[in-house]
């Protein structure tokens, strides 16, 4: 399975901070955001990776990550030329890099320390289908986030992308696991009401084909979503490094 972190985007939500800077590039306690998401991919045993970035700041990720040799990874690089093309749309560019395999999306604003290498293994063991991790969070914020119901034996009943009435208090976080027929699925895809190519849209194909599973992170956080969250993942993180648990 090949790795792919999307680290596209304007950023508008945290301006003025990503007026020059991607937001990717942001400092999370002692690391550049992206480096997270890249160490999670690393940890999980992918060799191959992908970052996907804007036309203005692609070249910064190279001049940071280089080759990907200090993260043992082989790192390459592309851009998306619409930057709000939609996380599908960027998942799409990513066709003739993943050359038949199977890919592991991270988005680059997301941080957590759970180990992707078992599900990553039983995956590759697969024929077909997507996993998608989610996250148990309070009901109140769950609707700004895709929000997950899963019946009582763990099965995906609903996936609904930041609905007014959350049916469930599992966010969708921004990990997924896909099969080679994700760029046919997008292929059929449509712009949402914001004008994006949706993830949502794009795993409710795998659910209605019966193929989706959903696996819990046991903490996460969305970094880029205000300065507010910016600053609890800074937080967060330290702790949890000071604590011995990242
Ligand atoms: O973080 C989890 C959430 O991510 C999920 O719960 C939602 O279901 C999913 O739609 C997404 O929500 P957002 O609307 O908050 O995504 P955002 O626009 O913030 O983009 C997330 C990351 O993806 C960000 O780091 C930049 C990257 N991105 C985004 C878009 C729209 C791209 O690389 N290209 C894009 O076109």
């Amino acid at each position: 399975m090949k790795g792919l972190i999307l680290a596209g985007g304007l950023a508008t939500r945290l301006r003025p901070l990503t007026w020059v800077t991607n937001k990717h590039l942001l400092p999370i306690y002692d690391k550049p955001m992206i480096y997270y998401p890249l160490e999670s991919l690393a940890k999980a045993g992918i060799k191959e990776i992908l970052i996907s970035s804007s036309p203005d700041h692609a070249g910064q990720f190279e001049s940071l990550l280089k080759n990907g040799e200090e993260f043992e990874v082989k790192l390459d690089y592309s851009v998306q030329e619409n930057p709000k093309g939609g996380i599908a749309n960027a998942i799409s560019l990513a066709e003739k890099f993943s050359n038949g395999e199977k890919i592991a999306v991270i988005l680059g604003d997301n941080i957590f320390n759970y180990d992707l290498k078992p599900t990553a293994d039983k995956f590759n063991k697969k024929d077909r289908g997507a996993i998608i991790f989610g996250i148990k969070m309070p009901e109140m914020e769950s609707k700004h986030y895709g929000v997950i119901e899963i019946d009582p034996h763990g099965k995906v009943i609903s996936i609904e992308e930041k609905p007014e009435n959350p049916k469930s208090n599992i966010a969708q976080t921004g990990v997924y696991f896909y099969d080679n027929r994700v760029f046919d699925f997008i292929r059929q895809q449509k712009p949402s009401g914001r004008g994006e190519l949706e993830v949502t849209d794009l795993n409710n194909f795998y659910l209605k084909e019966g193929t989706l599973e959903c696996d819990l992170l046991d903490w996460w956080i969305d970094a880029g979503t205000s300065h507010d969250e910016l600053l609890r993942a800074n937080n967060l993180v330290a702790e949890k490094v000071r604590l011995g648990q990242f």
